[in-house]
């Protein structure tokens, strides 16, 4: 039997691991563990997810909670430096957020293997704090399983090598593809009283877009300017929902809502006409979509977004921002290819080199 234990913590990692702890279910001589950091704790930004992506209630729940980036990690990792005493055949992680990288430290300091998916994405940025967790994850990892060709590259350049690599395509689109035709019925559009094709969604909340009030105010107001087209729906995150009150903007034409659940986010990104953004998954999920998407950063980590998908790097000037929204909505929506592997597969490609090549 081959013991897996699972690390969890905040939102977007529900969504790559609910696909991955499937496949485990189904392989006999596999065995999941599934440990909760409590990096995301309220229940806006956790709970629905665990029900709406069928995700097994958690074997623990560390409750760390937040607080500074070492803070946050200190108590994963010790909190994890406890579970992994049970000494699973391999510790596997997902994406780039805190919990990610104090899972694999621990394991890694312990001896026991470290699964990485989502590996090899970089953005170049050290400054933002999701790179230096990749490339520490990265580096400390075992198996580096990666979504897009990019991610190998990475790799290879690091001097990673290739044996350990594995292309496997997208966990996140196998959620995605999964749960898209229950998401058609989540009633969103009607509860909000928005048109299929007729409103745009935007999401924002990067330190390097929101911590700063006065930039935040300006991206407000170029969204504003958005709505004076179309309506704009904006789920806001908790840490920007504390910026926009302290920066005293006005929101009133936009519609701000709570952190969605999952299947209400898919549906309303799938009949969006436009997406502004500047989170992760959602670039790539509007490839999927084939629904055009800005994303507002200087860099992005998953270039295969811009090259085959929807996806356009505008940076965050405001008026950029305003100049690219515009064009966007004049223009007839490109098509987008799917991206090689992004077929709703990548999650049993893990789970076969693992079962292939574990010892
Ligand atoms: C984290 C990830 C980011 C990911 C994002 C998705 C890291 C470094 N960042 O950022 O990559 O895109 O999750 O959501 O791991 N808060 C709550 N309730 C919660 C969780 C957070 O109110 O359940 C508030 C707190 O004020 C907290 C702030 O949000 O200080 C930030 O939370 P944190 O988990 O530190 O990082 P995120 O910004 O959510």
């Amino acid at each position: 039997m081959i013991q897996i234990t699972t690390v969890v913590g905040a939102r977007p990692n529900f969504v790559k691991m609910a696909p991955i702890l499937q496949e485990i279910h189904r392989r006999p001589n596999c065995k999941a563990r599934l440990v909760h950091t409590g990096q995301h704790y309220s229940p806006e930004m956790s709970a629905s997810f665990f029900d709406e992506l069928n995700i097994p209630e958690p074997d623990v729940n560390l409750e760390v909670g937040s607080g500074t980036h070492t803070v946050q990690t200190a108590h994963v990792m010790m909190g994890l430096e406890k579970d992994f005493a049970n000494r699973p055949d391999l510790v596997l992680v997902v994406g780039d957020v805190n919990s990610t990288v104090a899972a694999s430290l621990v394991a890694a300091k312990m001896g026991i293997p470290v699964a990485h998916v989502e590996a090899g994405l970089r953005s170049f940025d050290r400054r933002m704090p999701e790179e230096i967790n990749r490339l520490v994850t990265d580096t400390l990892s075992d198996y580096l399983f990666a979504s897009e060709p990019a991610g190998v590259k990475n790799l290879l350049a690091e001097g990673v090598p290739q044996e350990k690599i594995f292309l496997v395509g997208n966990v996140m689109i196998d959620t995605l593809l999964q749960f898209r035709d229950k998401a058609a019925q989540s009633g969103v559009l009607d509860r909000l009283g928005l048109k299929k094709g007729g409103y745009c969604v935007a999401t924002l909340h990067r330190p390097s877009n929101v911590d700063d009030i006065e930039h935040l105010a300006r991206l407000v107001d170029v969204l504003s300017d958005v709505a004076k087209k179309l309506p704009v729906v904006f789920p806001v995150h908790p840490r920007t929902r504390e910026r926009l009150a302290a920066a005293k903007v006005a929101t009133d034409s936009l519609m701000l809502s709570a952190p969605l659940g999952y299947l209400e986010f898919l549906n309303l990104t799938a009949e969006a006409r436009l997406v502004l953004t500047d989170s992760g998954g959602i670039q790539e999920e509007t490839t999927i979509l084939n629904v055009p998407c800005l994303t507002l950063r200087e860099n992005t980590e998953r270039p295969i977004t811009i090259e085959e998908g929807t996806n356009r790097l505008v940076g965050v000037n405001p008026e950029d921002v305003r100049k690219a929204a515009m064009e966007a909505l004049e223009m007839p929506p490109r098509i987008a290819k799917a991206p090689d592997l992004w077929d709703g597969r990548a999650s049993a490609r893990i789970l076969d080199v693992i079962e292939r090549t574990i010892r």
